[in-house]
């Protein structure tokens, strides 16, 4: 086991691909508290870890709080005695036109995708530096590499996390923490059902038509990601088989994106 008692924080781990990373920390022997905003989720995600052997906590944390986020690492580090990892993945997308996106989706998806990601490192990173040791992993994007249509807060909020990402890198380099994001393509998740269908709408294609053209046509792999695909990359960066890669992105897209 690679993680065996590492403390890690899952933020959106009640989610399709915070599921799947939760539960593979887990199998490399870290204790995994999982951070939704929905506390059933966050709780079903436990439940399986602790049925596979693993040990954990969940907590019902709004990521964009200040407030709550200082209690998430609180609370972590009363339990545990340590952070020693924090995946920041907890997302959404909804898409629109440019020309009448209201303000209020802007807003939101600023302070979900990258003010929650900017919210939780800071909570967690005082822990870290005092330890010396750390590893932050955020979840980015594909859209966070390439502009997509009808896609701009989206992506602006993933290459923002993406910056952020290499900002903090340079910073806490010195203190022994590394600080990195994995870009998953289109992943087999709700999200991607849900973004698919409204690109479609707003293209006027078929659901099937719009996945092919977006996705599988310029994927060499020809499939979408599994959220286990994307879990393996985070267990990496999470292990000391990555101690010297910091401020990197790492793209889990089947080829789709390769810069
Ligand atoms: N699904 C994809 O194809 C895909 C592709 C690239 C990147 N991503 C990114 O991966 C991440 C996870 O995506 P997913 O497909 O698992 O989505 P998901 O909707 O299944 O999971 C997101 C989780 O975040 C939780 N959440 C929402 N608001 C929150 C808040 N304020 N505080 C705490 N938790 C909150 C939700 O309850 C949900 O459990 C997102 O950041 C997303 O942008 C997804």
């Amino acid at each position: 086991m690679r993680l065996e008692n590492k403390v890690a924080i899952v933020t959106g781990g009640g989610g399709s691909i915070g599921r799947e990373i939760a539960l593979e920390l887990a199998r490399e022997g870290a204790i995994v508290t999982v951070v939704d905003l929905d506390q059933a989720k966050a709780e079903s995600t436990l439940k399986m870890i602790k049925t596979s052997g693993g040990r954990g906590k969940a907590f019902t944390v709004n990521v964009t709080s200040k407030q709550e986020t200082i209690r998430m690492a609180d609370l972590v580090n009363k339990e545990f005695k340590s952070i020693d990892i924090l995946v920041n993945c907890a997302g959404t997308d909804i898409k629109g036109s440019i020309i009448d996106l209201p303000e209020s989706t802007w807003d939101f998806l600023m302070s979900l995708n990258l003010k929650g990601v900017f919210l939780c490192t800071q909570a967690v990173v005082g822990a870290m530096v005092t330890k010396r040791s750390g590893r932050i992993i955020n979840i980015s994007s594909i859209a966070g590499k390439t502009g997509e249509p009808f896609t701009s807060p989206y992506c602006a909020t993933k290459f923002g996390v993406i910056g952020f990402t290499q900002s903090v890198a340079m910073e806490l380099g010195k203190d022994g923490i590394t600080v990195n994001a994995v870009c998953p393509g289109p992943v087999e998740s709700e999200l991607i059902k849900a973004s698919i269908e409204q690109s479609a709408k707003l293209n006027n294609k078929t659901y099937e038509q719009e996945l092919y053209d977006k996705f599988l046509s310029s994927t060499p792999m020809g499939r979408m990601a599994k959220p286990g695909d994307i879990a393996k990359a985070v267990v990496f960066l999470a292990s000391d088989d990555a101690a010297f890669i910091t401020g990197s992105t790492i793209n889990v897209s089947g080829g789709k994106e390769v810069h």
